[in-house]
C-alpha cells in the first residue's frame, strides 16, 4: 500500500488552463511578421545589390497539432485523433507500422485502425502514411476491405509516401524468430515484423513503396529478402521459416493494390503547407516505447516522440503549431519489461476488467498500475507538450483512493525522472502522492464543474505537476464521451 502524503494545495482547474493553454496560438503565429532576414537590414541597402534575397511575401502558415502518447502506448490516441480530425483537413501517421491498435467509437460501433490514420472516419480528411511508417500491404488491404464493409471508403483519401518502407511476411517470420530465440527475456512484441523492417530499413537492404512502381523488380528483390530472412531464421534455431511460393502471391496481389495509392507525400504536405491546411499528425505508440528514450531494450524500434513526427512527414517543425500529449488516468503496458507502478493485485485486475485493458492488435491483457507521472513528466518535457489529453478518467470511478506516483526512489535516493539503465528503473521504488477517490460515475459528464470535486483534484493535481494545462478529459469510449475544456 503506498505511503500516504501530502496533497501539494492546488489552484483552480479553469484558471491553469487557461493562464497556460496555447489557445488562439495559431492565429498569433498566422499573423506573425516574417522573421527579419539574419543579415543587417544596413548591409543589404548599401550594397548596389541585395546580398540577401527579400523574404518571401508572406504566406498562410500552416495550423498543426501533433498527438503523441505520452506512457506506453494505449493511452487512447485514437479517440482524441477522431475528435481533432473535424478541424483537419490532413491526418497524417508518421511511424511505427501495424502494431498499433487506435480505436474510435462512433454511434456505438468500435472501429480499430492499424495503419490507416484514425481521422479516416471524417470522410473530409484526406489521410496520409507517411515515410517514416513501415507498412505491410496485406494489413492494410485487411484494413481497407474492412472499412469498406462498414461502409467507409478510404482508399480514394489515402496517400502513401514513396519513401514508407514495406513489410514483408517475412519480416513478420523474423520477428517471430528472434522472440523465440529470445526465451524468457523476449521483448513480447506484436509480432507485426516492425523490427526486422525497421532492422532492414536502417541496414539499408530495405524494400519501400516506390520500388511498387516496378513490380517485377519489386518481385525480385523481394526473393532475395525473403531469402535472407529464412538464412538468419534457420540460424536462430527458433521460429519457422517462410514458405516463398506461398507468401509471394498475396504479396503481390495486396502490393498490386495499393501502388497506384503511392506518391511523394512530403511534396503533397509542403503543397499543403503553402494552402494553409490544416494538419493532424497522429502518433503511435507511447513515449516510453521509444528507441532512444523509452525503457530500452523493451521498446519498439520507431522514435514514438515529435522527432519521428517530423522524419517521418518531411514536414518541418516549423509547421507544427500545438504538441498534445494523451495520458490515461492510469498506466497499462502491455509486453515486457520494467513498469514500476504495475500492480499485481486485486486492484490491477480491477482497473484491467473496468477499462477492458486488452490488446486492440493482439488481444494481450495489458499490464495495469496507477498514473506515473514521473514516466508522463519526462514524456512531456522530451516533446514540449502545450496540452494534456486526459482519458479514462472514468475507470477510476469507484477508488477509495486514487495514487499518483510523483517520483521514483532508488537506493534510498531520489530521481526526479526516468532512468536511462534498465537495472536502476527496475529497482524504482514509486513515491506516491495520495488523493481521494470518488463514487460517482463521470459518464454524463460535458462539463468540469459537472465533474465531483475529488476528481477535480486529482485534474488539477496532474496539471500542476506536469505544468502542463488538461484540455480535454476522456469519460467514457464514445466519440462525445469527453469534457472539452
Ligand atoms: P490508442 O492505441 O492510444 O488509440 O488506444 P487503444 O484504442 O489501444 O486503447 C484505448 C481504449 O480505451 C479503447 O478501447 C478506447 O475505446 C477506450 N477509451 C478511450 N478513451 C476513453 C475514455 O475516456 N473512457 C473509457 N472508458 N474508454 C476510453
Ligand atoms: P498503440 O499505437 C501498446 C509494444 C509491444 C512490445 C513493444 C515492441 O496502439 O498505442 P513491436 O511490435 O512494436 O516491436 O513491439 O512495443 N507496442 C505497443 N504497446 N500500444 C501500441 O501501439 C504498441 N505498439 C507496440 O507490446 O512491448
Ligand atoms: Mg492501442
Amino acid at each position: 500500500m503506498p505511503a500516504t502524503k501530502q496533497p501539494r494545495p492546488s489552484t483552480a482547474l479553469a484558471k491553469v488552463g487557461k493562464s497556460q493553454s496555447k489557445a488562439g496560438k495559431h492565429s498569433v503565429k498566422s499573423s506573425k511578421k516574417p522573421a527579419p532576414a539574419k543579415n543587417s537590414p544596413r548591409t543589404a541597402k548599401s550594397a548596389t545589390k541585395p546580398v540577401v534575397r527579400a523574404a518571401p511575401a508572406q504566406r498562410p502558415t500552416a495550423r498543426s497539432r501533433v498527438v503523441l502518447g505520452l506512457q506506453w502506448g494505449d493511452e487512447g490516441k485514437g479517440k482524441v485523433i477522431d475528435l481533432l480530425a473535424k478541424e483537419s483537413e490532413v491526418v497524417v501517421r508518421c511511424q511505427g507500422g501495424a502494431n498499433a491498435g487506435h480505436t474510435v467509437v462512433v454511434g456505438g460501433r468500435k472501429t480499430v485502425l492499424h495503419l490507416l490514420p484514425s481521422g479516416v472516419l471524417h470522410q473530409g480528411a484526406a489521410c496520409v502514411i507517411g515515410n517514416g511508417v513501415v507498412l505491410d500491404p496485406i494489413a492494410l488491404c485487411q484494413e481497407l476491405d474492412e472499412l469498406a464493409a462498414g461502409g467507409c471508403e478510404a482508399a480514394p483519401r489515402l496517400r502513401i509516401s514513396d519513401r514508407a518502407h514495406l513489410v514483408l511476411p517475412a519480416h513478420k517470420a523474423l520477428d517471430a524468430a528472434i522472440e523465440a530465440a529470445k526465451g524468457a527475456s523476449k521483448v513480447g512484441t506484436t509480432l507485426r515484423g516492425i523490427g526486422p523492417c525497421y532492422i532492414d530499413k536502417v541496414a539499408r537492404t530495405g524494400l519501400r513503396a516506390g520500388d511498387l512502381r516496378n513490380l517485377a523488380t519489386f518481385e525480385r528483390k523481394a526473393r532475395d529478402l525473403f531469402a535472407a530472412a529464412n538464412r538468419q531464421i534457420t540460424a536462430l534455431h527458433a521460429g519457422t521459416a517462410i514458405e516463398v511460393e506461398s507468401a509471394m502471391g498475396p504479396l503481390l496481389q495486396a502490393c498490386r493494390r495499393i501502388a497506384p495509392l503511392v506518391s511523394d507525400t512530403a511534396a503533397f504536405l509542403h503543397q499543403a503547407a503553402r494552402d494553409g491546411s490544416r494538419f493532424l499528425f497522429e502518433g503511435a505508440q507511447g513515449v516510453l516505447l521509444d528507441v532512444d528514450f523509452g525503457t530500452y531494450p523493451f521498446v519498439t524500434s520507431s522514435n514514438t516522440g515529435i522527432g519521428g513526427v517530423i522524419t517521418g512527414s518531411g514536414l518541418s517543425h516549423k509547421h507544427f503549431d500545438e504538441v498534445i500529449g494523451v495520458v490515461k488516468a492510469y498506466s497499462t503496458r502491455v509486453g515486457s519489461g520494467p513498469f514500476p507502478v504495475e500492480l499485481l493485485d486485486a486492484t490491477g485486475e480491477a482497473l484491467r476488467q473496468r477499462g477492458r485493458e486488452f490488446g486492440a492488435t493482439t488481444g494481450r491483457p495489458r499490464r495495469c498500475g496507477w498514473l506515473d507521472l514521473v514516466a508522463v513528466g519526462f514524456a512531456c518535457r522530451l516533446n514540449g507538450v502545450d496540452r494534456i489529453a486526459l482519458t479514462k478518467l472514468d475507470i477510476l470511478t469507484g477508488e477509495r483512493e486514487v495514487p499518483i506516483c510523483v517520483d521514483y526512489e532508488v537506493d534510498g535516493e531520489r530521481l526526479g525522472t526516468v532512468p536511462s539503465r534498465l537495472d536502476d528503473l527496475a529497482r524504482a521504488k514509486p513515491v506516491w502522492e495520495v488523493l481521494p477517490g470518488w463514487s460517482e460515475s463521470l459518464a454524463a459528464c460535458r462539463t468540469i464543474a459537472d465533474l465531483p470535486a475529488a476528481a477535480r483534484r486529482y485534474i488539477e493535481t496532474i496539471q500542476n505537476r506536469l505544468e502542463v494545462p488538461v484540455g480535454w478529459i476522456g469519460v467514457g469510449p464514445g466519440r462525445d464521451e469527453i469534457i472539452v475544456i
